[in-house]
């Protein structure tokens, strides 16, 4: 059961092309995608309403698609306009069509009640196309259930262990600082503060931060539903002021994830890497990139052996300890949303 009034993303924008159609499969719906001739991007059911082919499969003929199996076409609205063998269209043929967005790179898809679809809903990632940053990103496909991964970022106590070789000296030292979890309306807020302190490797490498300058560090995180992670980490000078809010001495980067669940047991993981130094220096970008996908794919490694292990007893009881907090509580959050929405009787429920 997924959340189905919210924005998911559904792919990066340049994954999406004119006269090329993507099958994509999004909370268990099979998802058609592709540029009309005026370049807006339409999301059809991938699923011709006769007999359940794909529409992917088949071919674009204008801004309309063509079935490869019997040759019933659909417009971009979803409506069949045309039958091979007759004259009439049966009143109903069509397939669904989400309303999608496009927005900071990512093509955005609302697949509950299409009345309810509202851009101004999208979350915030506008540091994937602001000028006054610097960001990398891809998708990553996740053998797993999507918040197996939101846990996962909502947890950095696994850093040392996962990332023992790759991101483990990023991590705060565990009893360095005070954990501050918050509870904002539908929002999770995780802080950590250090002050006065060593640079750690990673900004000495991506910031040429010297080893003996000291600074007040910073890692917090922002979850929303139903799986969107924001982590903003970084360092200044040491007493600048940035702990109150002033970071003109200091440098941050962003790490961005929208998590889409594919199937109950699978994900499509998009995420970006973004920074406000070294902004005229791909190589830069590219190093932090590098360094993340890399740290990433060991995340991914613990997730699918994870998926295994539930497959195997999904309802095996599950330890909570305190570095769990936010992990648990964005669960929670999603549990309850879809449970109003289910309550709400969605027109799409059952399906
Ligand atoms: S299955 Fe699409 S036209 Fe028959
Ligand atoms: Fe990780």
């Amino acid at each position: 059961m997924f959340l189905r009034n919210c924005w998911y993303v559904a792919a990066w924008d340049s994954e999406v092309h004119r006269l090329q159609m993507t099958r994509r499969i999004l909370l268990n719906e099979p998802v058609l995608l592709f540029r009309k001739s005026d370049g807006r991007v339409v999301a059809l059911e991938d699923r011709c309403c006769h007999r359940h082919a794909p529409l992917s499969m088949g071919r674009l003929k204008g801004d309309q698609v063509e079935c490869r199996y019997h040759g019933l076409r659909f417009d971009a609205a979803g409506a069949c306009v045309h039958i091979p063998w007759q004259e009439s269209i049966p009143p109903g043929a069509r397939v669904k069509s989400y309303p999608v967005a496009e927005k900071h790179h990512w093509i955005w898809i609302w697949m509950g009640d299409p009345a309810m679809a509202d851009e101004s809903k999208i979350e915030d990632f506008h540091w994937m196309d602001d000028p006054g940053w610097r960001s990398k990103g891809e998708r990553l496909h996740v053998e797993g259930n999507y918040l197996l991964m939101v846990e996962n970022l909502l947890d950095l106590s696994h850093l040392p262990y996962v990332h023992a070789t790759s991101l483990a000296d990023t991590a705060i030292p565990k009893n360095e600082i005070p954990v501050r979890y918050e509870r904002d309306g539908d929002r999770v807020k995780v802080q950590r503060w250090v002050r006065d302190t060593p640079v750690p490797p990673y900004f000495r490498l991506l910031a040429g931060l010297s080893m003996e300058d000291r600074v007040d560090r910073w890692m917090n995180l922002e979850y929303s539903p139903p799986a969107m992670v924001r982590i903003d980490i970084g360092v200044a000078k040491a007493g600048t002021g940035a702990p109150e809010g002033d970071r003109s001495q200091g440098v941050t980067t962003w790490n961005l994830n929208a998590i889409t669940p594919e199937t109950g047991r699978s994900t499509h993981y998009f995420w970006a890497q973004a920074q406000d130094f070294s902004r005229d220096d791909p190589s830069i970008s590219d190093a932090d990139f590098q360094l993340v996908h890399g740290a990433f794919l060991e995340d991914l490694a613990m997730i699918k052996a994870q998926q295994e292990n539930i497959d195997l007893r999904p309802d095996a009881a599950r330890l909570n300890i305190a570095s769990d907090t936010g992990g648990v509580m964005a669960r929670r959050i999603v549990e309850r949303m879809i449970q109003r929405e289910q309550k709400a009787v969605l027109p799409t429920a059952g399906d």
